[in-house]
């Protein structure tokens, strides 16, 4: 667990308990309101869901080839692969999240396994895996050693030649759009609960931190809820992503260019190969 500046948490303001984690696993858009996910991001930042087929078809992949979804969300991307024909098994160690993206793909379910687990504590696949893919995912990993260790995981889940591929927010762009505040505010509804979602994320040039305050209220299953979650992110250089790469034995790392892929320009997008 990284050590990590006081007035990070969670407030749960009504109606139920206060919760003081420092970690963005605990952010309730993982969890209590892990349903509005989906409505939040519709567009998530990174490549395009055709676009990951795409450039996995395009390096060597064929139909049933096995691919790992490492922190797998609603499970868009799982099923957006599954439905390209790949055989996908999606780690995500959020149990709501899990739940969410089981009851919405259910079309691809041959295809399609979800694991609700950590992936960084010794979960690997029973078969090794053609691919990785690890969207969005890593901006969660704050300290280096967690980051190694990320990466030693996905090297040890791939066979020979197997291929990484992932987007991080990058620090030069993040300081550029995060320094000085900016805030996301959306209204999403499901039958007749609704929920107001505003998100500011703030940057830290010294610590490369992404300070974020996510702020819920609205009406569900009747009641009124509230909630405040405050956490950190942390943005990643080219460097440092390609020497922790490296370390974990990926022979080759090459950076691909966001706007070629659908994902925005604060990305960094990596494909590497074992
Ligand atoms: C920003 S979301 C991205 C979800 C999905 N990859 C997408 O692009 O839609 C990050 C996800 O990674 C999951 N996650 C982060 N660290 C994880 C870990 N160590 N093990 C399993 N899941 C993890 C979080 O719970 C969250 O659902």
């Amino acid at each position: 667990m990284p050590s990590i500046d006081l007035g990070v948490g969670s407030t749960d303001v009504q109606p139920q308990e206060t919760d003081h984690d420092t970690e963005p696993s605990r952010r309730a858009l993982y969890h209590r309101f892990a349903w509005a996910y989906e409505l939040i991001i519709p567009h998530p930042a990174g490549p395009t869901v055709d676009a990951v087929a795409g450039l996995f078809f395009e390096h060597g992949l064929r139909p049933r080839a096995h691919i790992v979804d490492a922190g797998s969300g609603a499970g868009t991307y799982a099923a957006g692969l599954a439905s390209h024909g790949f055989v996908v098994t999606a780690v995500e160690r959020s149990p709501e999240l899990v739940a969410q993206a089981r009851s919405t793909t259910a079309d691809v379910s041959a295809q399609l396994q979800f694991i609700c687990t950590d992936f960084t504590h010794g979960w690997r696949p029973t078969t090794p895996a053609d691919a990785v893919l690890c969207r969005g995912v890593l901006n969660d990993v704050i300290a280096d050693a967690e980051r190694e260790a990320a990466f030693e995981a996905f090297a040890s889940w791939l066979r020979a030649g197997g291929l990484l591929l992932l987007d991080v927010r990058d620090r030069e762009s993040s300081l550029r759009r995060y320094t000085g505040g900016r805030t996301f505010e959306r209204t999403v509804s499901r039958g007749d609960d609704v929920l107001s979602f505003s998100s500011t994320t703030k940057m830290d040039r010294d610590t490369d931190h992404l300070r974020v305050v996510e702020r819920w209220a609205g009406r569900v299953g009747g009641r009124a809820v509230e909630q405040v979650d405050q956490f950190l992110m942390r943005s990643w250089t080219w460097n440092s992503l390609e020497a922790v790469a490296r370390k974990a034995g990926f022979q080759t790392v090459n950076s691909l260019d966001p706007a070629a892929v659908g994902a925005r320009d604060d990305r960094l997008v990596a494909l590497a190969r074992r």
